[in-house]
């Protein structure tokens, strides 16, 4: 079984991978052999620190192994196909990660993969921080709390994260200016969910209240051409203290990171009280287990 998305994910799996990511990391036991010599292909064609750091961590941890594979020293830089890729991969490996541009790149490899498939970020979705997002909420016990989502809301990090916290019945508020809230398509689903959502433009409004503070850069890996029109468009949409004086006072920011202080998050949140990002960057290694034992056990 492969997971592309949240808005495809089975409902009881994706409860049943942060509750186990929950508790591997309460166990802490990183010499564990429930993929013992499994091995994960993880391929890039995007930048990435924690992603790819956390997938290899997770996948030790279990007993399995890792392989990365760059897709500029591949033969997909010399134009080998996504299917012809995902067909080799399959025979080397256990399960395959991807970091990619194109959503539909993703659909194609899994298509013709004969392992599990797992998004690593798309422009459509990022499921996996997602799951470590749900897993920091948790553990935080905000999970019955308001959650804003505030900058460029039409995001694969926002796509992800709306629809979690909605399935998990959590107030969601999605804050943007005109031209950055969520697509009809995921506005659509994350209302299916029953949980109470919004869309404003107001970031007063929205985080008035609020349990749980998310941003985002403004500027996603893709987004590089319209740099400076999204940096003008968003700027009102700071997450600093100015904003979270109307936040509960108990509140916790999260930001899927890397960070761009002083953009979208000001350097005294990501230094002060509120941050709650450096657990999230670690929950990625634990959901991330959860995930690989789980898909791997279907
Ligand atoms: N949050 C996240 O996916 O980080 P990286 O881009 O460093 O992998
Ligand atoms: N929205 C960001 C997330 C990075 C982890 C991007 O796609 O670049």
């Amino acid at each position: 079984m492969s997971l592309l998305t949240i808005k495809e994910m089975d409902h009881a799996l994706m409860k049943e991978v942060v509750d186990l990511a929950q508790s591997l990391k309460k166990e802490g036991n990183r010499k564990r052999e429930d993929l013992k010599g499994k091995v994960l292909i993880s391929l890039y064609e995007k930048p990435s620190t924690r992603t790819r750091l956390s997938f290899e961590t997770a996948i030790e941890n279990v007993g399995g192994h890792c392989i990365v594979m760059d897709f500029k020293t591949s033969q997909i830089s010399r134009g080998e196909t996504m299917a012809d890729t995902a067909r080799v991969l399959s025979r080397y490996c256990d399960v395959i990660s991807a970091r990619l541009f194109k959503h539909t790149d993703l659909e194609e490899i899994a298509k013709y993969a004969t392992v599990p498939v797992i998004n690593a970020l798309t422009d459509v979705e990022h499921p996996c921080q997602a799951l470590a997002d749900m897993q920091t909420i948790l553990e935080h016990g905000k999970q019955n709390g308001k959650l804003v989502y505030i900058g460029d809301a039409a995001n694969n990090v926002a796509n992800s994260l709306m629809l979690i916290a909605a399935r998990y019945g959590m107030h969601v508020v999605l804050c943007g200016p005109d031209g950055y809230h969520p697509s009809a398509e995921y506005l659509e689903e994350v209302q299916k969910t029953g949980a109470k959502v919004e869309v404003t433009s107001d970031p007063a409004y929205a985080v008035k209240d609020a349990d749980v503070i998310y941003t985002d850069v403004w500027v996603s890996m893709g987004d590089e051409a319209e740099k400076q029109k999204r940096l003008e468009d968003l700027k009102a949409y700071q997450v600093n203290d100015e904003l979270l004086a109307q936040a509960k006072s108990d509140a916790i920011v999260l930001h899927c990171l890397p960070a761009h202080r002083g953009e979208e998050i000001s350097d005294s949140i990501m230094d002060g009280k509120y941050a709650a990002v450096w657990d999230q960057a670690e929950n990625r290694m634990w959901a991330q287990e959860a995930l690989m034992i789980k898909l791997l056990s279907k």
